[in-house]
């Protein structure tokens, strides 16, 4: 059976553990003057996507989505997207596709799935295989297809901005995707509290609060994801961090303004123990998700 501890923590008793982008940390407890800095090895530049991580990442999500898409991110979503009937919707970065279904059981009309990686395009699918109203398309999101042909009601992109290389790319596609009246929404891991290896849980012994440590933010920053530490090389991806007014500001110039956000909490609590209430007062203080709607400028002129 599974722990609920957090692995790294041998007082916390935080549930649920940790999600793989925050594995390679400190342990909570220790402030280290200094962040180990080890020259990150790049990924394949041949995979845009995410190929060589396929396989995990499909055991991860699975048919229903991860327990973050479940639990966090897919209600925060479906709320937004009200009554989807006669909707035409893009999934950009898609994935293995588990969304797909979900937003054809919701009432929508017909949903394009774009995603650079072959193998989880081949997933999803497959995945699909059933549903004819569901496609998928294997693109680069971040350059110019004749599927961003602006008949979306509302374009999806759901934890893959900061996978996404080229962010001017990105959003340019994200305009020229959506409809005149469209609108997209992008999750992402919050940009201010959680940098892969760059954030961290901490305990304040004198206050007996936890904190989040925030070592570098400001700066753009490529992190090399391994998905299996001590395998192959190849199993790993690039986070690409960007600060909150970075991602605001490059929306901004593909004539993309903000039309709504909401900082989403983990659902997960602390089992009881000796720091369980400032480990439920923790999680509530600070956002793991941060999600924006965005829609065309024009239309709000
Ligand atoms: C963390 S996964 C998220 C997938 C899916 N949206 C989900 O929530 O399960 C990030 C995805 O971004 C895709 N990706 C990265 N760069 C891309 C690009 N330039 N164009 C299209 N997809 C890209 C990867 O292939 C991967 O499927």
């Amino acid at each position: 059976m599974k722990s609920n501890r957090n692995p790294l923590d041998g007082k916390s008793n935080r549930k649920g553990g940790i999600p793989y982008w925050e594995k390679m940390k400190p342990k909570a407890d220790v402030v280290r003057s200094k962040v180990a800095k080890k020259k990150p090895t790049a990924p394949s530049e041949k995979n845009l996507g995410w190929d060589d991580v396929a396989q995990w990442y499909e055991k991860l999500v699975g048919h229903e989505g991860s327990d973050y898409h479940q639990h966090v991110i897919v209600p925060a979503l479906m709320k937004r997207l009200g009554d989807l009937r006669g909707k035409r919707l893009l999934d950009l970065c898609c994935g293995q596709g588990f969304l797909g279904r979900i937003l054809l059981e919701a009432g929508a009309q017909e949903v394009l799935g774009v995603d650079a990686s072959p193998q989880l395009i081949a997933a999803a699918s497959e995945r699909a295989k059933a549903a004819k109203k569901l496609r998928y398309l294997q693109a680069d999101a971040s350059e110019a297809g004749a599927w961003a042909d602006g008949s979306f009601d509302f374009v999806m992109c759901l934890l893959a901005i900061h996978d996404v290389k080229n962010l001017h790319g990105l959003c340019a596609n994200l305009f020229a995707s959506m409809g005149q009246h469209g609108a997209a929404y992008i999750v992402m891991m919050h940009p201010c509290f959680r940098v892969p290896q760059h954030t961290h849980w901490g305990w304040d012994v004198e206050n007996q609060l936890q904190y989040r440590r925030v070592d570098h933010y400001a700066k753009e920053r490529e992190i090399v994801i391994t998905t299996h530490p001590g395998k192959a090389a190849s199993e790993q991806t690039i986070f690409y961090h960007r600060s909150f007014g970075t991602i605001i500001e490059t929306m901004a110039r593909c004539g993309l303004v903000l039309s709504g956000c909401e900082e989403l909490l983990s659902h997960r609590r602390s089992q009881k123990g000796p720091r369980s209430d400032a480990e439920h007062t923790a999680a509530e203080e600070f956002p793991m998700f941060l999600m924006l709607e965005v829609r065309k400028q024009r239309v709000l002129k």
